[in-house]
C-alpha cells in the first residue's frame, strides 16, 4: 500500500500553499516527536510492577506543584506530600483543577492501581485507599530513583499477587516508640507490605494498657535490676495514633496478645490467673537465665473461669483500638506440665473427657475463637493451635515452624486459611547467613503443585521479626533491609515475573534511596549468596594463609569460612569461649593493608569481649580496636604490610563463637 503522502500528492503536481503549510506544521511535528526519545529504557520499582509501558518524552518535575484527591483519599495525599517535603524539598498544594489527579476507578480490583505520566498530567487510578497508596508509592519510588529532575512517560498498570503482606514486630522482648513504630510503617509501605503484626506481650513485657487492669503496664513492665529498660508500654491513645498513621499509609495494623503461654508479664501483674499462685515477676531479655524467676511457669491457667472474664476485657479493648477485622492470640510454643498438676486444669480435663493434656490448649483456642468471632472479628493463631485439629475455617493459622511445608498440608487438608511466615525465609531476627536475602526472594509461600482451592487458603505471607537480640530501631532496619524487599516483592509480584538477577541489580540501585529514607539497611557483601549450608570439604581462603587458633571448631563449620571472602558463610567454634582464647589469622606473604574489620555472630553467637590486634612479623602485636556489642571490630590506619590479624577473647561468652569474615582492606 502506497504511503498517504504519496498518494495524495503525486510528485509531478504542484503542491497548493495552504496544503504546503499543514505539510509543513505536520513535518515538524514529526520531527519533534521523532527526536524525542524514552527517557529511560526501564524503571526500577520494587515490588516489580505487572505492567509497564514507557513512551517518547517526560515530564517535568517541576510542573508537580498541586494534587486533587477525593475527598475520602485526602490523608493519603497530606502523608504523601509530607514524605516529598522531606526527601525532595518539592512542596505540592491541594487543588481540585491540578495536573496530578488521583481518582477512583471502581473497575479495579482491590489494592490494584494504574499509574500514568504524560506530557502535561500524572494521573492514578484505584477502586480503594490502598490502590491509590501503591499509586502515589509507585510515584514517589519513581521521583526518588530518578537520575534527572524528570519522570519517563509511561503507564503501569498493577496489583499484588497476595492479599496480606505484612511483617510482625516484637514489641514485648524490646520496645519501640510511637515514632519508631511510625519509622518501620513508613518503611514497610514504602515497599508496599500492607500489615503490621504488633506482639504486644510477652514473658519480658505487657507492652499495652487497659484501663480495667493497671498493674498490667505496671507489674507487667518493670525490671527491678533494669530501671532503664521499665516502664515501657503504649497508651490505648498511641497506639490508635500508630492505626490511623497506618492507615494513611494504606497499611493495616493487626495486634497479638500471646496465650496462654508466653505470659509471665501477665502473670507478674495478675498471679492469680496462673496456675500455682504467688509472686512472678518479668524479667527483661538482658536479665541472665539463672535469674529469671519461674520461667518454666509462663502459662495461664486453663481450668480458671477468671482468665475468661479476663480475655473478653482484653477483646474488648482491642476492638476498642484496633478496626483491624483481625485479632492474633498467640497459641505458639505451650508446654503442659504445669497444667498436668493443676488441680483446676485437672478437673477441666476430667470434665471434658480429654485424653491428651494439649487438649487443654485446644480448648482454650476454641474459647478465643469464639469469643473473637462474637466480637464480629476473626482469631489468628500460631500453627500451634492446630496441632490437634482446633482451628477451624473461620479462623486464620500464621505458619511458623521451620519451612512450614508439613503445617501448610495439614491446613489444605482441613481448609484452614493461613499466612505463611516460616522460620525459613520469613524470620529476619535469624542472621543473613541463615536467610540470606537470595533465599528470601527465591522463597514460595506456594507449593509446586497448589490447587486453586488451596491457593485461595494463602491469603499472603509475613516476615517477623523477634527481638531478643535487637535492641535499637537501627539494629530493626538493619535486620530487615534489604531482605523484607525481597519478601516484598515475592508476595507482590507475578511469580513468573520474578527474577533474582533483576532485583539483585534493583536493589543495589535502592541503597542510594534507602539512604535517603534513613533506612539503615545491611550493605550485604554477600548478596548474591544463597542460604549458608557447610561442607565436609574446606574451602579456599581468600588468600595465601594459615589459621592458628585455640577454639576447637564446631565441624563441619571450618576456621577457613572465617576468611574466605564471603560473610555469609561462617566458622563455628564448638565450645563457649573465655579470656585466652584467640584466632589468628597468619599470611603467607605480608600484605599492605589500611583497614582490618571483623565481623563474628550470625543474630546470635557474637564475640563481644574481645581485642583486634595486627602484627607486621607474626610475633609482636599491637591493639588496634575491640569488639562492640554486635560482635563487630574495625580499624583503619596508615598502610603498612600486616602478617597476622588476631582475635583475643578477654572475657566470657556463653555462646560458641561465629566468625563470619575477618577484612583485609
Ligand atoms: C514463634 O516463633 N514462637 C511463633
Ligand atoms: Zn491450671
Amino acid at each position: 500500500m502506497q504511503s498517504g503522502s504519496s498518494a495524495l500528492y503525486n510528485k509531478t503536481e504542484p503542491i497548493p500553499k495552504m496544503k504546503k503549510i499543514i505539510l509543513l506544521a505536520s513535518v515538524l511535528t514529526w520531527i519533534i516527536s521523532g527526536c524525542q526519545t524514552k527517557l529511560v529504557d526501564k524503571i526500577e520499582l520494587i515490588p516489580a510492577a505487572e505492567n509497564v509501558e514507557i513512551f517518547n518524552g517526560y515530564f517535568p518535575l517541576y510542573k508537580l506543584q498541586t494534587i486533587s484527591i477525593p475527598d475520602e483519599w485526602e490523608v493519603l495525599s497530606r502523608s504523601f506530600m509530607v514524605d516529598m517535603k522531606k526527601t525532595t524539598n518539592l512542596s505540592l498544594a491541594l487543588c481540585p483543577e491540578s495536573n496530578f489527579i488521583i481518582q477512583k476507578d471502581n473497575s479495579l480490583s482491590p489494592e490494584a492501581y494504574t499509574l500514568t505520566i504524560e506530557e502535561e498530567t500524572i494521573r492514578i487510578t484505584a477502586a480503594d485507599l490502598q490502590g491509590a497508596a501503591h499509586g502515589l508509592t509507585s510515584l514517589y519510588q519513581l521521583i526518588l530513583t530518578a537520575k534527572s529532575n524528570k519522570l519517563p512517560l509511561l503507564a503501569i498498570t498493577d496489583k499484588p499477587t497476595f492479599k496480606y503482606r505484612g511483617l510482625m514486630l516484637d514489641c514485648s522482648r524490646h520496645f519501640w516508640t510511637v515514632k519508631e513504630l511510625k519509622e518501620t510503617i513508613d518503611h514497610i509501605a514504602f515497599f508496599k507490605l500492607n500489615t503490621l503484626h504488633l506482639h504486644l506481650t510477652d514473658n519480658q513485657g505487657w507492652r499495652l494498657a487497659i484501663d480495667k487492669y493497671p498493674s498490667l503496664t505496671e507489674a507487667g513492665t518493670y525490671y527491678h535490676d533494669f530501671p532503664k529498660l521499665s516502664g515501657k508500654f503504649y497508651t490505648k491513645e498511641d497506639l490508635k495514633e500508630v492505626v490511623s498513621y497506618a492507615q494513611a499509609k494504606g497499611v493495616e495494623i493487626i495486634p497479638e496478645i500471646d496465650l496462654p503461654g508466653h505470659a509471665t508479664a501477665l502473670l507478674a501483674a495478675l498471679p492469680e490467673l496462673s496456675c500455682n499462685g504467688g509472686t512472678f515477676e518479668t524479667y527483661p531479655e538482658e536479665r541472665s537465665w539463672a535469674d529469671r524467676k519461674r520461667a518454666n511457669e509462663n502459662m495461664i491457667c486453663i481450668g480458671n473461669p477468671k482468665v475468661y472474664e479476663f480475655a473478653e476485657d482484653i477483646v474488648d479493648a482491642l476492638a476498642e483500638i484496633f478496626p483491624s477485622k483481625y485479632i492474633h492470640f498467640g497459641g505458639d510454643e505451650v508446654p503442659t506440665k504445669i497444667w498436668e498438676k493443676c488441680p483446676k486444669c485437672k478437673a477441666l480435663f476430667k470434665r471434658e473427657k480429654m485424653k491428651n493434656w494439649g487438649e487443654l490448649q485446644d480448648y482454650f483456642t476454641r474459647k478465643m475463637s469464639e469469643l473473637i468471632q462474637s466480637k464480629g472479628k476473626t482469631m489468628i493463631g500460631w500453627d500451634e493451635i492446630d496441632e490437634r485439629h482446633a482451628a477451624t475455617p473461620n479462623d486464620l493459622l500464621t505458619i511458623w515452624r521451620e519451612d512450614g511445608i508439613k503445617q501448610q498440608k495439614a491446613a489444605f487438608e482441613r481448609g484452614i486459611p493461613m499466612i505463611m511466615c516460616p522460620q525459613h525465609g520469613c524470620y529476619y531476627d535469624w542472621g543473613y547467613a541463615g536467610n540470606s536475602t537470595r533465599k528470601v526472594y527465591e522463597w514460595n509461600p506456594l507449593p509446586t503443585d497448589v490447587t486453586p482451592e488451596q491457593r485461595a487458603l494463602v491469603i499472603g505471607g509475613q516476615g517477623a521479626l523477634w527481638t531478643e537480640r535487637v535492641t535499637t530501631q537501627d539494629r530493626v532496619e538493619w535486620m530487615l533491609f534489604p531482605r523484607i524487599c525481597a519478601l516484598a516483592e515475592v508476595l507482590w509480584s507475578r511469580e513468573d515475573q520474578r527474577n533474582w538477577d533483576d532485583f539483585y541489580q534493583r536493589i543495589t540501585h535502592f541503597y542510594p534511596v534507602m539512604k535517603e529514607l534513613d533506612i539503615n539497611y545491611y550493605e550485604d557483601d554477600a548478596l548474591n549468596e544463597k542460604e549458608f549450608k557447610p561442607t565436609e570439604e574446606k574451602p579456599a581462603m581468600v588468600r595465601n594463609a594459615t589459621i592458628d587458633t585455640n577454639i576447637p571448631e564446631n565441624s563441619p563449620y571450618h576456621k577457613e569460612y572465617a576468611f574466605d571472602g564471603k560473610s555469609n558463610s561462617f566458622y563455628w567454634g564448638g565450645t563457649t569461649i573465655d579470656k585466652g582464647h584467640y584466632f589468628t589469622v597468619i599470611l603467607g606473604e605480608p600484605l599492605p593493608v589500611k583497614e582490618v574489620k571483623v565481623i563474628t555472630g550470625d543474630s546470635k553467637d557474637y564475640i563481644t569481649k574481645a581485642d583486634l590486634l595486627i602484627s607486621e612479623d607474626g610475633e609482636n602485636f599491637e591493639k588496634i580496636a575491640s569488639f562492640n556489642d554486635l560482635g563487630e571490630a574495625e580499624a583503619g590506619f596508615e598502610a603498612k604490610p600486616l602478617k597476622a590479624v588476631k582475635i583475643q577473647i578477654t572475657g566470657p561468652h556463653t555462646c560458641w563463637p561465629i566468625i563470619k569474615e575477618i577484612i583485609l582492606k
